[in-house]
C-alpha cells in the first residue's frame, strides 16, 4: 500500500511546525559551501508545503530564521535573506493555486527592507486564501515573543485596560505572534538535533515531537508522510489515563 493511503484522513494534526535544520551539514557532505545547502533547502520547503496542503493540514509553521541566527557570518545571513526574497517571489503561484495564505511571525521590523516589502506584498496577495495558513518564523525567538507579550500585557494593566486577575491562557495566547493559529499538534525537526532552539516554547506545550536524521535539503513529501504516520500511532493523553482516552473514543 502506498504511504499516503495509510494516512488516516480523520486524524490529521491541525497545526504542524517544522524546524528545518541541516542545510549546512548537507552542503558540507557534498563538498559545497554552506549557502548551497540553504539554496537546496527551498525544494524541501516546496515539497513540505504541498504535502501539508494535500493532507488537509490547516496550519504549517516553518522556522526559517531565529533571533540567534544573526550571529552567523554576514555573508550567510545576507544569502538567507536573498533566498527568502527570491523564493517568496517565485512561490506566489504555488500559494495561489493551492489556496495558501502566507503570514510571518517574529520581530519582522529587524528584517532588511526588501524582505519586509516582499513579505507584505505576498501576504496582501494571499490574504483571502483559506485552505492552509503557511507561517514563516523570521527573526523569531520564543523568548523575545514572551518578553514582548509580557510588556504589552503589563501596559494594559498600567492603563487599566486589563486586571491582573484576568490574565489566563487565553490572554497570553492573544498576545503572542501566533494569536490566530491553533496550538501546535506536531513538531518536526530534521538533521538529528534534539532540541527546540527557542522555537514556539509556549505553543508546543503539548505537541508531539518528532526528530529525524534526514538533513533538510533531502526532506521530501514521503518523509513528511512518514512523520504524519508516526504522529498517528501516538496516543495523546493530555494528562488523562489511557482508559479515559479509549472510552472517549467509543
Ligand atoms: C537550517 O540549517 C537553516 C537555518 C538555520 C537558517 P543550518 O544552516 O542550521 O544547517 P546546519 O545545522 O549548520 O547543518
Ligand atoms: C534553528 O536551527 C533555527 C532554524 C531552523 C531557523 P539552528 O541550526 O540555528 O539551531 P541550533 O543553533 O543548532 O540550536
Ligand atoms: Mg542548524
Amino acid at each position: 500500500m502506498d504511504i499516503v493511503s495509510q494516512i488516516d484522513k480523520d486524524f490529521i494534526p491541525k497545526h504542524v511546525a517544522v524546524i528545518m535544520d541541516g542545510n549546512g551539514r548537507w552542503a558540507k557532505s557534498q563538498g559545497l559551501k554552506r549557502v548551497f545547502g540553504h539554496k537546496k533547502g527551498v525544494e524541501a520547503v516546496r515539497q513540505t508545503v504541498e504535502a501539508a496542503v494535500e493532507l488537509g493540514i490547516e496550519a504549517l509553521t516553518l522556522y526559517a530564521f531565529s533571533t540567534e541566527n544573526w550571529k552567523r557570518p554576514k555573508i550567510e545571513v545576507d544569502t538567507l535573506m536573498s533566498i527568502l526574497v527570491n523564493s517568496l517571489k517565485k512561490e506566489i503561484k504555488t500559494f495561489q493555486t493551492n489556496d495558501i495564505k502566507l503570514q510571518a511571525i517574529g520581530n519582522l521590523d529587524k528584517l532588511p527592507l526588501i524582505a519586509r516589502n516582499q513579505l507584505r506584498d505576498v501576504m496582501k496577495l494571499t490574504e483571502k486564501n483559506d485552505r492552509m495558513i503557511l507561517t514563516l518564523a523570521l527573526n523569531y525567538g520564543a523568548k523575545e515573543e514572551l518578553i514582548r507579550a509580557t510588556k504589552s500585557i503589563s501596559k494594559k494593566i498600567v492603563n487599566n485596560e486589563l486586571k491582573i486577575e484576568e490574565i489566563d491562557e487565553k490572554i497570553i495566547n492573544s498576545h503572542l505572534y501566533t494569536f490566530t493559529l491553533p496550538v501546535v499538534d506536531f513538531l518536526i525537526r530534521t538533521s538529528g538535533e534534539m532540541r527546540i532552539s527557542n522555537f514556539l516554547l509556549w505553543q508546543i506545550a503539548y505537541a508531539e515531537l518528532y526528530f529525524t536524521d534526514i538533513l533538510w535539503p533531502d526532506f521530501r513529501k514521503k518523509d513528511f508522510y512518514e512523520a504524519i504516520l508516526n504522529y498517528q500511532r501516538r496516543e495523546r493523553r493530555f494528562g488523562k489515563t489511557s482508559e479515559q482516552i479509549e472510552n472517549s473514543n467509543k
